[in-house]
């Protein structure tokens, strides 16, 4: 586990072009944190370094949003909705984890579709206003990434 911490959004979208350079197809990255937290804005920093031109939204009532970038596409699935639900018999495995980048908010509605390996991210709100504590995880084979970031 690492962590670190910034101080307004251009700081968290800073980081989040770090790990854009790590992304390759399959790639699955797990953003968890409360409403606010920062995990679309990681999302926007992320996309927009592998060139993505089109505003980044949460897609939290289609559940998934899918982007052009220059090499692969990005599969940004926002699961808050899937609550109730769940997440089975929808086809998202057809996603997560394949020829993309997936990037999940609220991963914690999608836990059966999660794979083994993938880079886990949680934001947490600090004391002042604009303060975010993110925990980076590496989990399975992708243990040793944490550190490389
Ligand atoms: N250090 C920070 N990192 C990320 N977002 C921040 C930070 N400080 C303030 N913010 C603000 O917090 C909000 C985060 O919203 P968002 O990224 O949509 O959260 P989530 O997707 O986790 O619900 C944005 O309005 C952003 O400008
Ligand atoms: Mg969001």
């Amino acid at each position: 586990m690492k962590e670190i911490l910034t101080n307004n959004r251009d700081e968290t979208q800073k980081f989040a072009v770090r790990v854009a350079n790590f992304a390759k197809p399959g790639l699955v990255i797990t953003l968890n944190g409360d409403l606010g937290a920062g995990k679309t804005t990681f999302t926007q920093g992320f996309a927009r370094a592998l060139g993505v031109t089109s505003r980044v939204k949460s897609p939290t009532f289609n559940i998934m949003n899918m982007y052009t970038a220059r090499c692969f596409p990005i599969y940004h699935f926002d699961a808050y909705r899937l609550e109730e639900s769940g997440a089975q018999d929808q086809g998202f495995e057809d996603y997560v984890g394949t020829d993309g980048v997936t990037l999940i908010e609220w991963p914690q509605y999608m836990k059966d579709l999660l794979p083994n390996n993938r880079l886990d991210i949680t934001f947490i709100r600090g004391e002042e206003d604009n303060n975010r504590k993110i925990k980076i995880k590496g989990i399975g084979d992708l243990k040793d990434l944490e550190a490389q970031i």
